[in-house]
């Protein structure tokens, strides 16, 4: 068995990252032929990303996948610790499994993902949900084909969670949900500690892929004829300053640009180290999409610096202008959290000031939620509850007044669009804009999914626009 601890800001070290192979052995190939697994994914989109490589790993097993966890033979979770209600939607589910256990003890249950890098999770797990198989980090993916045979033979619970990320593993199997989108990792982990935020500890530190590694992937991305890669890291901004002293994300962006790919997107973005590099070449590059996602998430410099975010509201601004003046046409969305330990009502009117001040084309507003481990958690928190429900819903309020707006903007504009498929809901096409909004739209000739086609926008609402293709 071996458990995670939760490492504590102060302890920083640098390790020189090594990149090894993945290698299934040959006899692991089929091995379970003829079984199947079910998998649920929670979280952000590196977690869609890993599921893509736990998916390939699992079928080259030999295992199908099957949507109905009631018929499964494996059923993994891989979650996400970023909030309460995500950590209790994985429990949620362990306790339906749990009832199926019942009935067809032979079932494999497993879980990875962040929650599984948590050890007061762990330990929940090893005292009240013994029937749990199989548990795995966030660092050790590579590990499942041994991982599950251990947990096949022996009757105990097996868990294998690293506490500190390792070397890089390149070259592990990947099938992707989408044939004309898709999700490539430049850099891992996160070094920001912002107060609040659990993912530096369940991520671990900051490891950025080789350049030539992720232009290999990109290369062979556009020769399967994907359309749009959308470049992942908790901090892209980041990328390369752990191994390059003059090939940053910029640099990286611009090469990933000349690839050919029609489209790249990139997310996330820091403020606090957004340089002018990255905008002159978002700029230059027709096909880097002109959206930026830029979280603030308080418009209070009082709560900023509580919330370790290293920026001031001023900074923030300024960065914000810089971009809306430089790169023409471009949509910057955000993520806000209300009721941070200590926010006072000035506080929230000053975050309410600035979403008043960037007309954001998106935002993702969250009610603070307190992560054991996180230093957040030891300041006290007596705003109450319906405090920050009230505040939460005056500021979606006003965002979603703002995307009205700025969409109201486009009317009777053309826009081009990736075309993804037909909305059950609708019977329209549907794509993003490059400035990723959602448009459905109607065409009068067959289109191909996967072309990217300029649509008209003919009526606006809220969260899309409907439109018809010129
Ligand atoms: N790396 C990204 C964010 C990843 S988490 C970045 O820094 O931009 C996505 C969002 O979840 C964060 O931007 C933040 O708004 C929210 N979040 C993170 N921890 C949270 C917590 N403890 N409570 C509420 N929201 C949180
Ligand atoms: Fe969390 Fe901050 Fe890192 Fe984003 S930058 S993942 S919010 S610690
Ligand atoms: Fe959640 Fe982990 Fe992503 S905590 S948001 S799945 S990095």
């Amino acid at each position: 068995m071996l458990l995670p601890d939760q490492r504590e800001e102060g302890s920083v070290y640098k390790k020189i990252y090594k990149t090894r192979d993945f290698k299934l052995k040959d006899d692991d190939i089929n091995r379970y032929s003829g079984k199947t697994f079910f998998l649920k994914t929670y979280g952000c989109q590196m977690n869609e990303r890993d599921s893509e490589t736990l998916v390939a790993i699992l079928e080259s097993l030999g295992f199908s996948e099957e949507k109905d966890y009631t018929k499964a033979d494996l059923l993994l979770l891989n979650t996400c610790s970023i909030r309460e209600n995500a950590h209790n939607k994985a429990f949620g589910m362990l306790g339906r499994f749990k009832h199926l256990k019942e009935k067809r003890p032979e079932i494999i249950v497993g879980l990875c993902g962040c929650m599984a890098q948590e050890l007061n999770v762990c330990e929940e797990i090893m005292k009240n949900y013994k029937f749990v198989n199989l548990i795995f980090g966030t660092h050790n993916i590579d590990r499942l084909p041994e991982l599950l045979d251990e947990a096949v033979a022996k009757n105990s619970q097996q868990i294998e969670v690293l506490s500190r990320e390792e070397d890089l593993v390149e070259g592990m199997p990947v099938i992707r949900s989408n044939k004309y989108k898709a999700y490539v990792n430049i850099i891992y982990g996160c070094d920001k500690f912002c107060t609040y935020c659990i993912v530096p500890y369940t991520r671990g530190r900051e490891r950025s892929r080789k350049k030539e590694d992720i232009l290999k992937e990109v290369k062979s991305l556009v020769d399967d004829g994907y359309k749009e890669i959308t470049v992942l890291g908790q901090n892209v901004n980041a990328y390369g300053k752990d191994l390059y002293d003059d090939y940053h994300f910029g640099e990286l962006l611009e090469d990933i640009a000349k690839s050919g790919i029609p489209r790249v997107r990139f997310m996330t973005s820091h403020p606090w180290d957004f340089t002018d590099k990255m905008i002159e070449v978002i700029s230059k590059y027709p096909n880097i999409m002109p959206s930026i996602h830029l979280p603030v998430q308080s418009g209070s410099n009082r709560i900023l610096k509580l919330m370790g975010r290293r920026y001031t509201k001023e900074s923030y601004l300024e960065l914000f202008d810089k971009i809306k003046n430089n790169i023409p046409g471009v949509s910057v969305s955000t993520d806000i959290i209300v009721g941070f330990p200590g926010e006072e009502e000035e506080d929230f009117l000053e975050t309410m000031d600035l979403v008043n001040y960037c007309k954001f084309d998106n935002a993702f507003t969250f009610i603070y939620s307190e992560r054991v481990g996180t230093p957040a958690c030891k300041l006290k928190n007596n705003i109450p509850m319906e405090v920050r429900e009230d505040r939460l819903q005056r500021l979606n309020e006003v965002v979603n007044n703002y995307f009205l707006e700025n969409n109201n903007k486009l009317l009777n504009t053309e826009l081009p669009v990736l075309v993804e498929g037909i909305s059950d809901k609708k019977n329209m096409y549907y794509g993003y804009s490059d400035t990723n909004k959602l448009i459905n739209f109607t065409s009068d000739n067959e289109l191909n999914l996967g072309d990217i086609v300029n649509v008209v926008i003919t009526e606006v609402h809220t969260w899309s626009l409907d439109g018809r293709v010129k």
